[in-house]
């Protein structure tokens, strides 16, 4: 498929959605440029399907508008927004087959049969069901269904793509691989991309800017890299990164940050009583023999394969530490621990906001 030249852009601005009394998105604000690829991250139940059914009009927001290009579309009808949307659910006909699933957009357009046949086939050869054309919807596996649903989308070229955890029923595999030709696909077709997913690596994988919700509200929208170095806040920061960053609680005092008796120096310059020291596994490193900014007995050594992954038991807390993989250290064995001070972050313990 060719660039696209109805690249649109898509704001949020300020949108709020109520179910009955339950705030389900809050002061809502996301700008997405034309062309542009952006991930919205979260767990269950933070609001990512109601954000795309706003934005696809299936759902009217309490407050706020929404904008395709420089229209106003808060109160347009769905029909009118040029949008294409990949269910959670998939959403297919069931008493239509596969290549009238996949082509029903185009023939509501009033396409001819045979340009119809081949841009079905086209669009059911990129998701690898070229073979099932003639199958009906029951007798699809899960991750089958979801592949018609990405073809009908695929097919219609719109200026907007809204995709809802579009691969999440695919093994591995076929997932990682969906992947790759989804990212490659977005960029040669050039059309705004919003989708919805709760795993990470699909999300720093897949987009230009990702952005991370919580409860309903925006915590951070970035690219992958800024995401990954520079968190806002402590939710991102745990949010984001496997294994986990680590967190060790302490206070903060004239740029030291202090726990169970040992000083760290940082490069921050704020203060607080109750603080949190945030440092990636890979940001540690285990020291040889009576160095280290700390020391602690190993809980477990875990060989993940092209490393080790150490962990010690840190007062109240645990400090895992990526390693070599021959690193033969054993439970209970003490060891000191090098943490890199350009690598930490420092969070207030109040309202996890990041000291700076
Ligand atoms: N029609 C509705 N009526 C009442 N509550 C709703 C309705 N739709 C969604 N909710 C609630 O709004 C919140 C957000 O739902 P939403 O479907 O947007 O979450 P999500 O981030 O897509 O989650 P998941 O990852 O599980 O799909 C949830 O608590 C959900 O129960
Ligand atoms: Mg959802």
């Amino acid at each position: 498929m060719q660039g696209s030249d109805r690249q649109a852009a898509v704001r949020f601005e300020n949108v709020e959605k109520k179910f009955g009394d339950v705030k389900v998105l809050r002061n809502f604000d996301l700008e997405v440029q034309p062309g542009e690829f952006v991930v919205l991250l979260g767990a269950s139940g933070s609001g990512k399907t109601t954000a795309l059914r706003i934005l696809s009009g299936l759902e009217k927001p309490s407050g706020g508008q929404v904008y395709i290009d420089e229209e106003n579309v808060t109160d347009v009808l769905p029909k009118y927004r040029d949008i294409s949307m990949v269910f959670q659910s998939y959403a297919l006909y069931p008493h239509k087959t596969v290549a009238e699933n996949i082509s029903f957009p185009l023939k509501v357009r009033g396409m001819a049969k045979d340009d119809m046949d081949a841009a079905t086939l086209n669009a059911a050869k990129q998701v690898q069901i070229g073979d099932l054309l003639d199958r009906y919807p029951r007798e699809l596996s899960g991750g089958q269904r979801q592949r018609v649903a990405l073809a009908r989308a695929i097919i219609r070229q719109p200026s907007v793509f809204l995709m809802d955890e579009p691969l999440s029923n695919l093994d591995a595999k076929l997932r990682g691989h969906m992947r790759a030709h989804l990212k490659h696909m977005q960029k040669s077709m050039g059309i705004t991309t919003i989708y919805v997913t709760h795993d990470q690596i699909e999300a720093m994988t897949l987009a230009h800017r990702v952005a991370i919700l919580e409860k309903g509200v925006l915590q951070q929208l970035a690219t992958p890299a800024e995401i990954y170095n520079n968190p806002a806040n402590l939710f991102v920061a745990q949010f984001i990164g496997s294994p986990p960053m680590n967190v060790v609680h302490g206070s903060l005092n004239g740029g030291q940050f202090t726990t169970n008796g040992v000083a760290i120096q940082t490069a921050v310059t704020g203060q607080a009583d109750k603080a949190i020291m945030g440092v990636r596994p890979e940001d540690c490193s285990i020291a040889s023999s009576g160095e280290g900014t700390l020391f602690g007995k190993i809980y477990t050594n875990e060989l993940i394969g092209d490393h080790a992954l150490v962990t010690l038991d840190w007062g109240d807390d645990q400090i895992s530490v990526k390693a070599p993989k021959d690193f033969a250290g054993e439970q209970g064995d003490e060891v000191g621990v090098i943490i890199h001070p350009d690598c930490l972050f420092v969070f207030d313990e109040s309202n996890g906001q990041r000291i700076r």
